[in-house]
């Protein structure tokens, strides 16, 4: 039996890989798909060949995830839940996409990959799985058939000769370019607060700079294109600004998060960039949307991070969504300053060619004034439901 097996270098998907192996006599092709983890790619691939694959491929796939996936995230001010930017949510389709190409090029029997049976990722994965694989080709997801948990997978790899690294024991952890996840330990206690070593891209706000440092972020069409008026290539671009945000302790979250699979749990996450780029997209349509426009784009948005938390990026509701999406970001494009201090991010100026917004109309000495019969004719017509309702109800 040939499997492909989506790799991380991580606990799970290296006790799979040893398993495959011994267990199910499988011949393993391990392919690990970059969206931007700090992982050491050569690491990760002489892992897998310590642990007995048979080959191994590395995909670099940061620039597709990032125009493909993070921008149409951005489009959609993408937060689940108001608060989580989906980075996994966004690359499983992508990684799986990926994995399912392979499989059908290496002829292999089957898929493996290493979610657990209580988690968003298996949803994800097995769904885009689905749509791009052969009928013939199986997935398997060991964890979640054989209910492997985090201090099984230690044991197993320890009984086979193999070792664990020090982070592995103590946190399960998730990171692409858009954010990094951070999940399990202490921090299944939700009332504490996370502990310092659960961070990795964000210094602590109190050890933050003493001085605030601004940043422009120009936009065209709903697109970041430049920082600081410099054209910057979208890869190194949200590298560059998780740096620079994550050292004025901006971007951490603690979320207690509904999976798809009806439980809470709270999630640790990082993801400077994004929530700095959400954030000023969103002030930008502020600007240049009508009030209607804003209003409908908010049950869209919604909508469509829905979609993505819950594995249906294959979804065609979701292109219905996107041709929304597009068409009034036609109109975000100007660009918007920031302020980063100590660990909070603001908005403190925004232009754009599209503006809705006309200091000359809204200026109370120079600018456009109504007449008193205009406002009041306005006024009369625009209370008089409200003002009817009222009467009725009262008199009853
Ligand atoms: N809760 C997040 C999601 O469902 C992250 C899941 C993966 N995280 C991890 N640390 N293994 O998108």
């Amino acid at each position: 039996m040939k499997v492909v097996l989506a790799y991380s270098g991580g606990l799970d998907t290296s006790t799979i890989l040893v398993l495959l192996r011994k267990k199910y006599n499988a011949d393993v092709v391990t392919v690990t798909v970059d969206v931007g983890q700090e992982d050491d790619m050569k690491g990760v691939e002489e892992r897998a060949y310590e642990l007995g694959a048979i080959k191994h491929y590395t995909i670099d796939a940061k620039k597709e995830f990032v125009e493909e996936y993070v921008f149409n995230a951005i489009k959609a001010n993408a937060l689940y839940e108001g608060k989580y930017p989906l980075g996994t949510a966004l690359a499983r389709p992508l990684i799986a996409k990926k994995i399912a190409e392979i499989a059908i090029e290496e002829n292999a029997d089957a898929v493996a990959h290493g979610c657990t049976g209580k988690g968003n990722d298996q949803v994800r994965f097995d769904i885009t799985l689905k749509a791009f694989l052969k009928p013939n080709i199986k997935i398997m997801a060991p964890v979640r058939e054989l209910k492997l948990t985090r201090s099984m997978n230690i044991k197993i790899l320890n009984e086979y000769g193999y070792s664990v690294s020090e982070t592995h024991k103590k946190y399960s952890v998730d990171e692409n370019l858009w954010s990094r996840s951070i999940e399990g330990g202490e921090l299944d206690n939700p009332y504490q607060e996370p502990p310092e070593d659960a961070f990795a891209w964000t210094v602590p706000p109190e050890k933050a700079p003493d001085k605030p440092a601004y940043i422009t972020i120009e936009f065209e069409e709903g697109i970041p294109v430049k920082v600081d008026g410099e054209k910057m290539n979208s890869v190194d671009m949200i590298k560059y600004l998780n740096k620079l945000l994550g050292s004025h302790g901006f971007g951490r979250i603690d979320l207690i998060e509904s999976r798809v699979v009806g439980l809470k749990s709270r999630e640790v996450y990082e993801a400077p960039a994004a929530l700095a780029l959400i954030e000023s997209h969103q002030d930008l349509e502020r600007m240049v949307l009508t009030p209607k426009e804003l209003r409908f784009k908010r049950l869209v948005d919604e909508m469509w991070s829905d979609l993505v938390y819950q594995g249906l990026w294959i979804d065609p509701m979701k292109k219905h969504l996107e041709s929304v999406i597009n068409s009034m970001n036609k109109y975000v494009s100007g660009t918007v300053r920031l302020k980063v201090f100590k660990g909070s991010l603001a908005v403190v100026g925004r232009d754009s060619p599209f503006s809705l917004y006309s200091r000359e109309v809204i200026d109370y000495n120079t600018g456009w004034y109504p007449t008193d019969e205009e406002a009041r004719g306005f006024i009369t017509i625009h209370g008089l439901y409200a003002l009817t309702a009222l009467k009725v109800r009262n008199s009853k």
